[in-house]
């Protein structure tokens, strides 16, 4: 199932933690690496994503309660809406549940919101996230290179160099696209 985030969902302190311990197992995956705290990921979830139109986090979760990972959609508008926060917290839960919870949430908001393309971003070094990508029906649009520039805490990778500190990334990033046609067509079922 897929339960999208709202204000009783963040405050679940259990949440939290899961979301907290599996983005610090994914660190790597993602264009801002930092060691995740409760605070932190609860602070993201209120000030960050909630009050962000464009933009909506699901929780998936299993007929129990079970929490397993969780999958999002950013940068709604009219023209596409982009899949991001796609994470598997769950290494033990059944294959495939990524697939189909891509799918189920494609299918429902491209027939909702009538927008035409649904992009993504992935690190080039990715294989996993790549593979789950084309399996869905994604194609690579553009790649571009990466600055990584690191700060006390955090490392940053961007398209664009941020200061004489920055050096070049040994990965690219790919924007990958599927259109609406050619995502009914793959699936059909769906
Ligand atoms: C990227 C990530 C989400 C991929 O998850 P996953 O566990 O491979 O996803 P799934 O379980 O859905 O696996 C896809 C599988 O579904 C299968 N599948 C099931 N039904 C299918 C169908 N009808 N058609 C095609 N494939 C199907 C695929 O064959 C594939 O199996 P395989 O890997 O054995 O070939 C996961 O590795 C992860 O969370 N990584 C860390 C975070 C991350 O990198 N996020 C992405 C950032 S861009």
């Amino acid at each position: 199932m897929l339960v999208r985030l709202d204000e009783t969902i963040a405050s679940d302190h259990g949440l939290v933690c899961d979301l907290t311990r599996w983005r610090n197992t994914a660190r790597t995956s993602f264009l801002t690496q930092f060691t995740a705290t409760n605070e932190r990921t609860s602070s993201w979830l209120r000030n960050v994503v909630l009050p962000n139109e464009s933009r909506m986090l699901f929780i998936i979760t299993g007929n129990h309660e079970d929490r397993f990972g969780h999958i999002g959609l950013n940068n709604i508008c009219s023209s596409h809406f982009d899949i991001d926060n796609v994470l598997r917290g769950n290494a033990s839960a059944k294959s495939g549940l990524m697939f189909y919870s891509a799918v189920s949430l494609m299918t429902w908001f491209f027939k909702s919101s009538h927008a035409p393309l649904c992009r993504l971003e992935v690190l080039s070094h990715n294989a996993a996230a790549i593979k789950l990508y084309h399996k869905l029906g994604f194609h690579e649009a553009d790649r571009f290179p990466l600055w990584r520039t690191q700060t006390i805490d955090t490392v940053t990778y961007s398209r664009e160099k941020s200061g004489r500190l920055s050096t070049q990334a040994p990965f690219d990033c790919i924007a990958m696209e599927i259109s609406v046609s050619a995502f009914f067509s793959i699936h059909s079922w769906a």
